[in-house]
């Protein structure tokens, strides 16, 4: 086989997104980051005023949901219903939001749906939290990326304070594990670590030994 999916899963900061580009662009496939499409539908429940347990509205939001993604020599536009959402669905407020939102089996049963049609050709790097468990339990590789939370909350810190933002570390990193709590903890597709999934913890590995030892079992399969 040529084309194959590529699942890499992991709790937030553990270096999925930086990851699962890289190693789509080295073996030229389509990178699918499926948070980014949690995020956008947070987006817009925000924009709104939907609420939370408006399963009717929520349900019409996904049926119309429209979601690109444009990649660019080193970065990626995220593009919802037209429009270029790429900075708005970064913010915390949106990433809180989000954890709710992505609790809703509505929302999650629409997403899913969208994310098996986009990789049903094979070529794709699809990065979740539910990946290789649930979209895709067949994928002919699986990664689970892992880091320690303080490290995790330290990546995400520099990143917000490269941008400019007004942070603070201790407050990021339990952000950090109040997320993990809440995606952990939820009834639909909690964050866990399907069976034959390869677990790599990059706590204390640079960018480019992570990519090494993945695009190396990568070959293997192909
Ligand atoms: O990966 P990222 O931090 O962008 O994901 C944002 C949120 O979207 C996560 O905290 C999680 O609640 C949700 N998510 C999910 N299932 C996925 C991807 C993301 O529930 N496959």
């Amino acid at each position: 086989k040529e084309k194959l999916i590529i699942a890499i899963d992991g709790p937030s900061g553990a270096g999925k997104s930086t990851l699962s580009k890289a190693l789509a662009k080295q073996f030229d496939y389509l990178n699918i980051d499926t948070g980014a499409m949690y995020r956008s539908v947070a987006l817009l429940v925000q924009q709104q005023g939907i609420a939370l347990d408006d399963e009717g509205a929520l349900q019409e939001l996904c049926k119309d949901l429209s979601i690109r993604f444009i990649r660019h020599q080193d970065s990626e536009q995220v593009i919802v219903n037209g429009v270029d959402v790429s900075a708005q669905i970064r913010t915390p407020e949106v990433s809180l939001l989000t954890a709710k939102v992505a609790a809703s089996q509505v929302v999650r049963e629409a997403m899913v749906k969208q994310q098996r049609e986009m990789g049903a050709e094979g070529g794709v790097v699809l990065e979740g939290r539910d990946i290789g468990t649930v979209v895709f339990p067949d994928a002919e590789v699986k990664f689970f990326l892992q880091a320690t939370a303080e490290e995790r909350g330290r990546r995400r810190y520099e990143e917000l304070m490269a941008k400019g933002s007004d942070v603070n570390l201790e407050q990021t990193i339990i952000e950090v594990k109040a997320r993990d709590a809440a995606d952990m903890a939820r009834t639909h597709a909690p964050l866990t670590q399907a069976e034959d999934a390869v677990v790599i913890d990059s706590t204390r590995l640079s960018i480019a030994e992570v990519l090494d030892e993945m695009s190396t079992i990568v070959r293997k399969k192909q």
